[in-house]
């Protein structure tokens, strides 16, 4: 919580030589995610940012000036004045306070690693990536914010003190998922989520596009994937599986909404993943293409939250063709190099019944086993065959948990999501995986044990605490295998959540621990320590209106 009126008073006020005569108060850098060393430098007195304060850039390219511009804004957005930019880094002899200085080294451009050097006359941020020099920037935005400000900010200067921080993230996959189908939520909504990513350092968007609940993104090929797969006749009210709410839900992305999306992640370093799911939770596509299912429809976008019997049938030739197809405009509009295709919840009961899918079980030979059922096997094929394909196009899949059953295909990266056994499994076989299991990482399961004033959600427990006390790499894995933890996510799945203010809330804050499980060296983690600051960060959110759960504070986790 933000300190009272009581602390801003008692903080030091000093008056400075220069003519911004405002009181200065002390902020620090107990941030979210703590950075990985921060050496106070004793002796010496830090930076106070005012008015007069420069940003200053260097080189002079438009990516740096852009990085600049996140800073003033940023800045503006805690302190209510905006600070100017300059080009340029000045020498020392032009000025006595030369400012914040942002500057890209030469080394390796990818790096998200980044320093930030205080001292009385200047802070550097530097990085040899601009990826660093954006996550520089973050912590230095999260200190700002730390400062006791109360009322008018624009009253204030803000110190801060003398250190040299060196940091860097432990896993190079940070992501959140959020599900558009379900419900729908728009361009503008989707930016908010991104800047919500930023702010707590995750540089990848899994975006589940398409369900058996709605087909949400553009395919000129297949235009009834939108014009008939994006609306659903109703929904089930509450729980209630006989019940229909006769409301009409659509909604989509264009291609040039998504290419803009994409845009808007790329300026803040994250990447955006597209699901499309296959092929199973295939519905909302099968709604407009019902040939392409075993019983040929017709079928209905559905309205109850579960997963549909009516998947694609893959013993039709026309059907490898269709998701090929998609997948060539997906490639188009997605730059990143993994495309998800799912692969979960498949059920198998019209495979098992079909004349095509049974024809193709004979043709390829696929045989029971006591591992897997001949049509766990057809999934295999189904997958691989989607796999080369996105191989042969210089992409990668990843696939939910289920892809390892019946035999993983050679280039495919696991997302384990039924606990960890499946990245477990995933690394024995050498592949890569992403750790999403369920019990800590689904965000659209409860905070709370007391479920009274909660807005009805799908189930589960998993408040803040839990999903802090994560740890990334089983034991069950060797040094050799540990490599092949990629990284970390959390979903949200929004059968329940209606609103974008909706998901905010079960987002946040729990995207603040799940940061620390991203960015933090396990010696590192400390959940009291996290506790202290997490008011530093949810100021941040009030600032920008985010709605968030005070779970942390008013009903710490418990065992039953
Ligand atoms: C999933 O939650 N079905 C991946
Ligand atoms: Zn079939």
């Amino acid at each position: 919580m933000k300190s009272s009126l009581l602390l801003a008073a008692t903080a030091a006020v000093i008056m400075s030589a220069c003519s911004d005569n405002r009181p200065i108060v002390e902020a620090s850098f107990d941030v979210i995610p703590q950075p990985q060393s921060i050496d106070t430098i004793a002796g010496r007195t830090g930076y106070i940012i005012s008015r007069s304060t420069e940003i200053h850039y260097a080189p002079e390219t438009s990516e740096m000036e852009r990085h600049a511009r996140f800073l003033q804004q940023y800045a503006e957005d805690i302190l209510g004045y905006r600070i100017p930019i300059k080009a340029g880094i000045p020498t020392k002899t032009r000025s006595a306070d030369s400012g914040i200085l942002l500057k890209l080294e030469k080394g390796d451009a990818q790096s998200e690693a980044y320093d930030i050097l205080v001292s009385s006359d200047q802070m550097w941020i530097t990085s040899t990536g601009t990826a660093g020099i954006f996550y520089g920037i973050q912590t230095l935005r999260k200190a700002l914010a730390t400062a006791p400000i109360t009322g008018n900010a624009d009253g204030f200067r803000v110190s801060l003190p003398a250190v040299h921080i060196t940091d860097a993230p432990r896993f190079a996959y940070r992501g959140m998922h959020l599900d558009v189908c379900r419900h729908f939520f728009p361009i503008d909504s989707v930016k908010t989520y991104i800047d919500m990513l930023a702010l707590h350092n995750m540089n990848t968007f899994h975006w589940h596009l398409s369900d058996d609940q709605g087909w949400r993104i553009e395919i000129k090929q297949y235009p009834e994937l939108t014009s008939i797969g994006s609306v659903r006749k109703g929904t089930m009210i509450g729980r209630d599986f006989s019940s229909n709410d006769s409301i009409p839900v659509s909604g989509y992305f264009t291609q040039e909404e998504a290419h803009e999306v994409v845009r808007y992640a790329a300026e803040r370093h994250i990447q955006v993943i597209p699901e499309i799911e296959m092929p199973g939770h295939m519905q909302g596509a099968l709604a407009a293409y019902p040939q392409l299912g075993c019983t040929g429809g017709p079928y209905d976008v559905i309205g109850w939250w579960g997963i549909s019997d009516d998947v694609l049938c893959v013993g039709n030739p026309e059907v490898v063709k269709f998701c090929e197809n998609i997948l060539d405009e997906i490639m188009d509009i997605f730059p990143s190099k993994y495309i998800h295709i799912g692969g979960d919840e498949c059920p198998k009961v019209r495979w098992e019944k079909c004349p095509k899918c049974q024809a193709k079980v004979r043709e390829l030979g696929l045989q029971k086993d006591k591992q897997f059922s001949a049509e766990q096997k057809l999934q295999s094929w189904f997958t691989h065959q989607i796999d080369d394909y996105l191989t042969a196009h210089d992409h990668t899949a990843i696939g939910w948990d289920e892809i390892l059953e019946g035999g993983i295909s050679d280039n495919a990266v696991v997302m384990s999501w039924r606990g960890v056994e499946g990245a477990v499994e995933a690394a024995h076989q050498g592949h890569h995986s992403i750790m999403v299991p369920t019990s800590y990482f689904y965000f659209d399961y409860y905070q709370r044990r007391n479920r009274e004033h909660e807005p009805l959600s799908i189930g589960g427990y998993v408040p803040i605490e839990k999903v802090y006390s994560f740890n990334p790499i089983p034991e069950a894995l060797t040094d050799d295998e540990q490599k092949y933890i990629w990284g970390v996510q959390a979903n949200i799945w929004t059968e329940y959540i209606h609103t974008f203010n909706h998901v905010q809330y079960m987002a946040l804050p729990r995207m603040g621990a799940l940061a620390e499980v991203q960015w933090c060296q396990p010696e590192q983690k400390d959940y009291t320590r996290f506790f202290a600051n997490l008011g530093n960060l949810t100021h941040l959110y009030d600032i920008y209106s985010w709605r968030w759960s005070r779970q942390a504070y008013e009903e710490p986790m418990t065992d039953e």
